[in-house]
């Protein structure tokens, strides 16, 4: 017990640093496992004290997460601290173990740890996505610190914050807006750290603050339903038709682009009015919500509802429904993604057109965290190839989504 103190812990890394203390030390952990089995855990055995390992666990968390553990423990046992003073100190410490000359605390050399900042869990897209990138991890050998930032701008700013103190080798984040991450991005280019933008985009002015993007073609997939929609006119006859426009999250690139791509496919067609656009941050009960809204302003004038994402058109869907309409045939509906919800409706006929956005990155993302940490280079842009399913189509062969 008594070497859980939190004094203790303090005086430990200065202590250490002592080259003296540590031969000695290794000394005595070696000839441990020499004559007995042993789990041992520090912070240079893998590195340092055996790195013949039959298995060697690198695991890590946040500082802050750490700092919160810490606090509830030092509670429990009656000698509570302040979270700040928790959290400096705990910071100092991995500051002092990095940075010492004497086995300084650092993965094993074979390993890569990548720490990937997930922006939220608003779809079933993206629990699709989060799951893709630990799954992958786990079959490329990939060590994965994963946070997740529940939409929250300044929460992923936070998480690479914590990667660079880490000395990850490679950061990834799915960045939920476009603007905001000059700054950090230059701390991480400061540290060395390659960068991997994985599904969305940032602007920046310095190419250099990423090392590559990988993600849908989000202008494509606006074409896409654009090109759909010609299509589904011309099979109608229609002489005009009405549309409503459901975006995802404001400034982020799936709702810039999507909206771009499908208006620049349909612009100049006179038998086209958009009535109007609104954003439902990529939320089912958002979709439903601006879909109630639209109803109410438009009523049965609404021809066509383009949603950004699947999940916003369930919501929608409810609100039709709710108002007395049918979906797919009074209102003609284009949604992204492809998610399994919204395949088993456009195959019920309720909706008409699904552009395919994938969630399945991980393994393009594992390849090349591994080749950034071995120092080669990767293409800027990668693209996954994506389908369109749409009631044209005959979807009986089509494999569950697994989303
Ligand atoms: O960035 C991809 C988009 O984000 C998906 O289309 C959407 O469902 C998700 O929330």
């Amino acid at each position: 017990q008594a070497i859980r103190e939190n004094q203790v812990s303090r005086y430990a890394s200065q202590v250490s640093a002592y080259p003296a203390v540590r031969a000695f030390l290794l000394e005595m952990q070696r000839n441990l496992a020499r004559t007995h089995d042993v789990i041992m855990d520090g912070r240079d055995i893998g590195t340092v004290v055996l790195p013949q390992a039959d298995l060697k666990i690198f695991l890590t968390a946040s500082v802050e997460e750490r700092a919160r553990r810490r606090m509830l423990e030092l509670e429990e046992r009656g000698t509570p601290e302040p979270y700040a003073a928790i959290l400096r100190a705990i910071q100092e410490r991995d500051w002092n173990d990095t940075h010492r000359d004497a086995a300084p605390l650092r993965q094993a050399e074979d390993a890569v740890l990548l720490g990937f900042s997930q922006l939220g869990s608003e779809s079933a897209w993206r629990v699709g996505s989060t799951r893709s990138i630990e799954e992958a991890a786990e079959r490329h050998g990939v060590s994965l610190m994963m946070l997740n930032a529940y939409q929250k701008q300044e929460k992923q700013i936070d998480a690479i914050r914590s990667f660079i103190s880490y000395r990850v080798d490679v950061i990834s984040f799915a960045p939920i807006v476009e603007d905001g991450w000059d700054t950090v991005l230059t701390e991480a280019k400061a540290a060395g750290i390659p960068v991997i933008l994985v599904d969305r985009l940032i602007t920046t002015e310095d190419e250099s603050l990423y090392a590559c993007f990988v993600g849908a073609d989000f202008i494509k997939e606006g074409r896409s339903a654009g090109e759909f929609l010609l299509k589904k006119a011309d099979a109608m006859g229609a002489k005009h038709l009405n549309i409503v426009e459901i975006t995802g999250t404001e400034d982020s690139t799936p709702q810039r682009q999507r909206h771009q791509g499908f208006h620049d496919t349909i612009a100049g067609d006179e038998r086209f009015t958009v009535l109007e656009s609104i954003s439902g941050d990529f939320l089912v009960s958002k979709g439903e919500e601006c879909m109630r809204y639209l109803l109410d302003k438009y009523g049965e004038d609404i021809d066509v509802l383009y949603s950004h994402n699947d999940g916003m058109t369930l919501g929608a869907i409810d609100a039709i429904r709710e108002y007395g309409l049918s979906p797919g045939s009074d209102i003609i509906i284009i949604t992204v993604d492809g998610e399994q919800a919204a395949i088993d409706l456009l195959k019920a006929g309720e909706i008409n057109c699904v552009v395919e956005c994938t969630p399945n990155l991980g393994d393009s993302v594992m390849e090349l965290a591994k080749k950034l940490a071995a120092g080669e280079t990767v293409p800027k842009m990668s693209h996954p190839d994506e389908d369109v399913f749409t009631e044209f189509d005959d979807l009986s062969d089509l494999a569950p989504r697994g989303y």
